[in-house]
């Protein structure tokens, strides 16, 4: 089954730009992912192909029509069929997810609508949107980059993508925590040496390793996902022990900093 991806914009050469290239390119070539790029223009109606008007109420700056839109996913119904989701990105959005690229990774059809300037007639997005996304807590000058994201992130998860599987199931939010750190060829650069433990061969010892350092930068950068209902997963005993050695070894070796307070 191949999965569709349509991106509705008003700059259909930045989105075609990065669907030349890359993961998205490849899904394509490998008849997995048909990805379709439309240009919000051509569902206008006027001479000068406008896109957008000033707000009702008053205010600074723009709002993209409502009429494009709904032109532009009716001409998809008719020519790619009934999509699963219809997706608009924005900083109002529900925070954008592993779990989410997953489920419409699956989807078989999703619709990705662009916005730009202050924001889109919001009957767009009670008539045709089923979910609306935010990539991060900050704003963006318009939706592509982050449909862009979207549909990479959805695209990767689509069996026969990555050529390994095992690079997306082993990617980090796949798991509970963040990836281990990666190194190749030369094991030794201007004087950094690779860990020994990689060159060992000893795969129970690579092993341990990774969930190590694995561990350790998950509860040095984001600790909010060691306490979240995904730890420990799959992986449960060995993360839990490996994670309480971390955390036993800190507090003995490197006090905090109320510690070195009363310390001093
Ligand atoms: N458009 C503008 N800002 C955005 C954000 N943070 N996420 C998704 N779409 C956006």
């Amino acid at each position: 089954m191949v999965m569709r991806v349509d991106i509705v914009t008003i700059f259909p050469d930045m989105v075609r730009g990065f669907a030349r290239e890359g993961i998205v390119a490849r899904a394509h070539e490998r008849g997995v992912v048909d990805l379709a790029v439309h240009d919000l223009r051509d569902f206008t109606t006027d001479k000068h192909r406008v896109v957008d008007d000033s707000p009702f109420g008053g205010g600074p700056g723009m709002v993209l029509k409502p009429e494009p839109f709904f032109r532009a996913m009716a001409h998809i119904r008719a020519t790619r069929g009934e999509p699963s989701a219809v997706i608009v990105p924005g900083p109002q959005g529900r925070p954008f997810t592993h779990d989410a690229a997953v489920a419409w990774s699956r989807a078989g059809h999703i619709v990705l609508l662009c916005g730009r300037y202050e924001g889109i007639d919001e009957r767009v997005v009670e008539a045709l949107a089923t979910d609306e996304i935010s990539i991060g807590d900050y704003v963006l000058s318009g939706g592509e980059l982050a449909a862009m994201v979207v549909a990479d992130a959805v695209v990767r998860q689509v069996p026969g993508v990555v050529g390994d599987a095992r690079s997306v199931s082993e990617d980090s939010f796949a798991r509970p925590w963040l990836d281990h750190p990666h190194y190749t060829r030369p094991a030794e650069w201007e004087g950094r040496r690779v860990p020994d433990v990689l060159l060992s061969g000893h795969h129970a010892q690579v092993a341990r390793w990774r969930l190590r350092t694995a561990l350790e930068r998950t509860l040095d950068r984001r600790p909010d996902l060691l306490e979240g209902p995904g730890f420990p997963g799959e992986a449960g005993i060995d993360a839990e022990r490996t994670l309480r050695e971390i955390r036993a070894e800190r507090q003995g070796i490197r006090p905090g900093r109320k510690e070195r307070k009363q310390e001093s």
